[in-house]
């Protein structure tokens, strides 16, 4: 499946845009926007063509389709051991709105929220819309450990988030389980609450091993938000149109 001859160029550039095949002139190679140029699985593809051939497309449940739930809530029970049940899954739009929507939720204006840096602009951007601000926390290259004492050494009486970006966009840091304890410990002792986007933590090479961090505790997870979506590792989902509309 992820073979190059599988990438069809004249499809991407009439249907890829957000910076990519789309927007750029023909000998320019887009490398932003993580999008990928492969084709969704067969699998995805026939399953779309078999709700399109019921051919009814109705309202759908404002809260999310109950089996949709009770698959996501499996899945994080199976693969991220987080004891989910259906009644805890959000479905929205893409994870971009679920950072959105995270922020707009527990972030009042003048609040602070810890991001990392460097981090994908998602970050800061929901940060500011809900009138917060976005204190920057350095994260060294590669798989160096974080400066727990620095990390602490930012939370003030305004600090009411710590984003967490796990696999990290850009650098491809995996936090180990110490990491996460901290960060998970920290959010407990300061009362925080823990914004966990996880979209990438399907895409893990060994000796890398995932963890989500509210599969650590109890506590810890009563303060995480994890988000996670289907754009990175089934080439499925769609965000750009929030930048334009939805996110002003
Ligand atoms: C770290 C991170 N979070 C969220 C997103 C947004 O994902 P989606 O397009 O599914 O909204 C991206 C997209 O590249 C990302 O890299």
């Amino acid at each position: 499946m992820f073979d190059p001859s599988t990438v069809d160029l004249n499809i991407l550039r009439r249907r890829a845009y957000n910076l990519r095949w789309a927007n750029v002139p023909a000998d320019v190679i887009p490398l932003t926007a993580a999008d990928p140029d492969f084709p969704c699985a067969p699998e995805i593809a026939d399953s779309i063509c078999r709700f399109a051939k019921e051919r009814y497309f109705c309202y759908c449940s404002p809260d999310g389709l109950p089996e949709f739930k009770e698959s996501m809530a499996r899945y994080y029970q199976a693969k991220r051991q987080i004891p989910a049940s259906p009644d805890w899954i959000f479905p929205v739009d893409s994870a971009a709105f679920g950072i959105y929507l995270t922020c707009k939720a527990f972030l009042s204006p003048g609040d602070e929220a810890i991001i990392f840096d460097p981090v994908d602009f998602l970050f800061r951007y929901a940060v500011e819309a809900a009138d917060a601000d976005a204190v920057t926390f350095p994260i060294p290259p590669g798989s160096a450990g974080i400066d727990e004492e620095r990390l602490e050494g930012l939370i003030t009486r305004k600090t009411r988030m710590i984003c967490l970006c796990n696999p990290l966009n850009p650098t491809g840091k995996v936090f180990n389980k110490e990491e996460l304890l901290f960060i998970g410990r920290l959010a407990c002792k300061y009362k925080l609450i823990v914004l966990s986007d996880e979209i990438w933590s399907d895409i893990v090479y060994s000796p890398n091993i995932y963890t989500s961090i509210a599969s650590l505790s109890r506590e810890i997870r009563d303060r995480t938000v994890t988000i996670t979506g289907f754009s990175k590792s089934y080439g499925f989902g769609r965000s750009a149109h929030r930048f334009g509309h939805g996110f002003q």
